[in-house]
């Protein structure tokens, strides 16, 4: 027998899947609709122990309609990206069939069915990092695995880009590149992993999370007017970024620190051009990012050769690489000394994710923040000004895994009698 709705089962998925950091940046849209972006981009996607989503999705021939829950809030899911996510993910759904459970859906059924989404960000959405690309790629995800679509990661890849850009580069762990592609329907527009999260483990990377009072334009309106407006993105999508492209393939093939470095701060600081290149101008990086960059570029520079790379999406927080461990710890060593919590933070929660850092730098609590010596790279001249509370928090990091399936039930968002959030 095919679903009834006088039947009483759930059945029910959850997944975790990453957030990932663009090192050759999408900006800039040839169809709205569908997502083709007018250049390729190369992100590393980072580690889902320190940011990641968690979404549960379940099906019940009880449930009503299609319901979403984020952060424990009931959102809509009346918007054309959710859509064409959950109409292109169901229309690939395959039949399943559990006797032990007196559970049966046809291919047919699915398309009656309605759903229960419950999503989860391990890290503050207001913090400004890429929710979206998380969110989207594990919707599609774990909607793919409950409804038995028997596509391939690319094929998925392409059904969450047109949740978000950036989303579909959070299907594969590692350094990701997102091929823009050439077909009209965009078939060709997916993810390619490049290299898994074992090729360059060095890497340590760290996210100054910048306090911003700025209500900052969202990429999809600000990437917009750059496409109408910005000669500069133009000249960056035909020109700059394919040869970029190459390059950095190559650098994180052969993990050459210097060029990977190079490319990845030339890059971000080109996407920044192109905003305020646009009309009117889109200001997303703030004084404190500003700062970080000084500090970085003047250390890079003392030392001979890059040890950190920096990046910065649609908003002030940097994301810093640094090379190695030991570059990390120096790192985080200058970053504390030139942006200071406030008197009253707990160091517990000012430097959050990998805390294994700290002890690198030989810091364990405030006071030891106070008594750390300025940079050698600052001695001949006047101590630069420290900035306290510039930076809201820190978050340790590495590069990290693709979306994985939780199994354990007890990780799941929603109740296994009542389909609700838990
Ligand atoms: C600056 O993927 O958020 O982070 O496709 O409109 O949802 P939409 O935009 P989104 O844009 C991300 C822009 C970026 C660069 C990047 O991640 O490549």
């Amino acid at each position: 027998m095919a679903a009834d709705s006088s039947q009483k089962w759930i059945l029910m998925t959850t997944a975790q899947t990453p957030t990932n950091i663009a090192v050759i940046k999408y900006w800039g849209k040839r169809d709205e609709a569908l997502i083709l972006a007018v250049n390729d981009s190369i992100s590393v996607t980072l580690d889902p122990q320190h940011l990641c989503t968690t979404t549960t999705v379940a099906v019940s021939p009880m449930f009503q309609s299609d319901r979403m829950w984020l952060n424990g809030k009931e959102i809509s899911l009346s918007g054309g990206r959710y859509q064409n996510c959950l109409r292109e993910i169901r229309s690939r759904a395959s039949k399943i069939e559990d006797e032990k459970k007196g559970i049966k859906i046809t291919k047919k059924d699915w398309e009656k069915l309605h759903v229960h989404i419950a999503s989860y960000n391990n890290f503050p959405t207001a913090a400004g990092l890429a929710s979206s690309a998380a969110g989207f790629a594990c919707l599609v995800f774990s909607l793919a695995k409950l409804m038995n679509v028997q596509e391939d990661q690319g094929k998925l890849s392409a059904i969450a880009r047109q949740g978000s850009g950036s989303a579909c580069r959070s299907l594969y762990g590692g350094f990701v590149k997102w091929v823009m592609g050439n077909e009209e329907n965009g078939s060709d527009s997916i993810a390619v992993q490049l290299q898994d999260e074992k090729h360059w483990d060095e890497l340590v990377i760290i996210i100054a999370v910048v306090s911003s009072r700025q209500k900052e334009t969202s990429s999809t309106s600000g990437m917009r007017d750059s496409v109408e407006t910005s000669l500069l993105l133009q000249h960056r999508a035909k020109e700059v970024v394919p040869k970029r492209i190459i390059e950095m393939e190559e650098a994180i093939k052969n993990r050459d620190f210097p060029s990977f470095a190079r490319l990845t701060c030339a890059d971000s600081n080109q996407f920044h051009a192109v905003c305020l290149d646009t009309s009117p101008p889109i200001f997303y990086m703030n004084d404190t990012s500003h700062r970080i960059i000084s500090c970085v570029e003047k250390w890079n520079r003392s030392e001979g050769t890059p040890q950190v790379a920096y990046t910065f999406d649609a908003g002030p927080n940097a994301v810093l690489i640094a090379r190695d461990r030991k570059v990390a710890a120096n790192l985080l060593q200058r970053l504390l000394y030139y942006f200071p919590p406030h008197s009253d933070t707990d160091l517990n929660s000012y430097v959050i994710g990998d805390k294994s850092i700290l002890g690198d730098v030989g810091v364990e609590e405030m006071k030891d923040v106070e008594a750390l010596p300025p940079p050698p790279e600052t001695k001949d001249q006047i101590p630069a000004q420290k900035q306290r509370g510039a930076v809201s928090y820190f978050i340790c990091t590495r590069p990290g895994k693709g979306p994985v399936l939780l199994s354990d039930e007890s990780q799941a968002l929603l109740n296994p009698e009542s389909g609700l959030p838990k």
